[in-house]
């Protein structure tokens, strides 16, 4: 069999990691929810669902990658051999390859975006906006375009490989990415009226905080780590065996966190100083900026065009080193597993989400009529992920590293041989043996019945 393939460096696998985790999720979902669901309070409550409950699933997943040293599907074989648990790593590796699906659809708005900036099209003297994002998403080619666009970048990433293709890819990036945002942030806060922006992301407002609204955090955090589809467990087959389990563990979550308030600060301050409802949900980014760009952009057009174009290239470089995440897991499988050619493995994948992502955006026009359950394609296929998959993929991982390996052999991956992180193992072990799965089944459960 040919050599897998290493991340050269523990800072190549955070930054990898860190790639896969910082993305759409913490950009737009991030800072409408903390809106939602009470501010500060809300914060408290994903730092905790994030380091409590998360991080464990988070290393449970590492550890299996990195003992099996395969895809999900063969670390799982190789590490039960002969169980069930094989059909726990091919349901993992099919939920990453439906997010890509929809996740390229809006990676592909990103892509438009960035070029209507690049056109001074939100700044230009006669900025055409109104109406602009839903005649985009419901039309029929443009946005197919915008996701080919996507998924094929995405696609030739991929095909490099993990060394060359991703890790490259995301050492160059990521550091670029956190300078876009701390940009942004000044230029946010430095605006006129932007203090209640800033107010309404750290003001605790308890009241709003119901049930609904922690298992939203944990959701949350589920799909801002990447976690419950395998993506950290393939990655973390790419860890050489003396890196630090830990280390790549709490440095992804941190990152990701930092990233996901450095967002709501680049976004809220700048939406309050405009005058505009934070409510807008889902379609803040890309319905309400383009309007305060232009706004601003009576004043100095060339500065608020730069700041668009540095906005949007942000939010596509962030979706990108999530999709190649996400395209990897599939594309490992059929690789170890199946024997076919990586090249090959990438055509597969990429054929495969393609055609369910034109379905999804399809869904927001000439499709709109199909419902599945009473969603349409694209909410569908996220919720199915979102609210099911992940955190199913997560309750099966924990019991997987917490009941089915064996303890010593958890220790011995965890600790590297037991030379590192010895004292702390014993609660960690405990957080992903009883902790985090019934954790996930409380809050997945209120959050059903309540
Ligand atoms: N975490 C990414 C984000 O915040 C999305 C992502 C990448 C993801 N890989 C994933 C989500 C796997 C769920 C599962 O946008």
């Amino acid at each position: 069999m040919r050599e897998r393939d290493h991340f050269g460096s523990r800072f190549a696998v955070i930054m990898a990691m860190a790639g896969s985790a910082i993305g759409l999720g913490n950009i737009w979902r991030f800072p409408y929810m903390v809106g939602e669901y009470g501010g500060a309070a809300f914060i408290v409550v994903y730092l905790l669902a994030c380091f409590a409950l998360a991080l464990p699933i988070f290393f449970a997943e590492s550890v299996i990658g990195r003992r099996g040293r395969s895809d999900t599907f063969g670390s799982m074989q190789k590490l039960a051999p002969g169980t069930g648990w094989r059909w726990v790593g091919l349901l993992t590796v099919l939920s990453p390859i439906i997010i890509l699906s929809y996740y390229s659809v809006v990676g592909g708005w990103s892509v438009e975006y960035l070029f209507k900036s690049l056109a001074f099209d939100f700044t230009g003297p006669e900025a055409q906006i109104e109406g602009f994002f839903g005649r985009f998403i419901s039309s029929v080619w443009e946005p197919i375009v915008a996701h080919t666009l996507f998924i094929g970048l995405t696609a030739a990433i991929v095909l490099c490989g993990v060394k060359k293709g991703i890790e490259t890819f995301t050492k160059i990036t990521m550091p670029v990415l956190f300078v876009l945002v701390v940009v942004l942030v000044c230029y946010s806060v430095s605006l006129p009226g932007s203090e209640k922006g800033v107010a309404y992301l750290v003001k605790p407002n308890f009241s709003k905080l119901t049930a609904e609204g922690v298992a939203a955090a944990l959701g949350q955090a589920f799909f801002s780590l990447s976690l419950g589809v395998g993506t950290v467990l393939t990655y973390s087959s790419y860890v050489k065996a003396d890196e630090n389990l830990l280390y790549s563990g709490v440095g992804t979550a941190v990152s990701d966190l930092f990233f996901a308030i450095l967002a709501g600060f680049a976004i809220m301050p700048a939406v309050f100083a405009a005058g505009i409802a934070p409510g807008a949900g889902p379609g803040l980014v890309f319905e309400t900026l383009p309007f305060i760009f232009n706004r601003m952009g009576v004043a100095i057009p060339w500065l608020s065009a730069l700041v668009a174009i540095v906005f949007f290239l942000t939010i596509l470089t962030a979706a990108l080193t999530s999709a190649i995440s996400m395209m990897e897991v599939g594309v490992a499988y059929l690789s170890e597993e199946k024997g076919v050619p990586r090249t090959r493995a990438v055509l597969y994948i990429t054929l495969f989400a393609w055609t369910v992502g034109i379905l999804c955006s399809l869904s927001f026009g000439p499709l709109s009529h199909v419902h599945l359950l009473g969603c349409t394609i694209f909410d569908f296929l996220d919720k199915l992920c979102s609210n099911w998959l992940l955190p199913l993929g997560g309750f099966l991982f924990t019991l997987f590293a917490g009941w089915k390996m064996s303890r010593a052999d958890v220790f011995d991956e965890f600790t590297n041989g037991g030379t590192r992180n010895v004292r702390l193992f014993g609660v960690v072990y405990f957080l992903i043996r009883y902790f985090a799965p019934v954790g996930i089944l409380v809050v997945f459960l209120s959050a059903l019945f309540l």
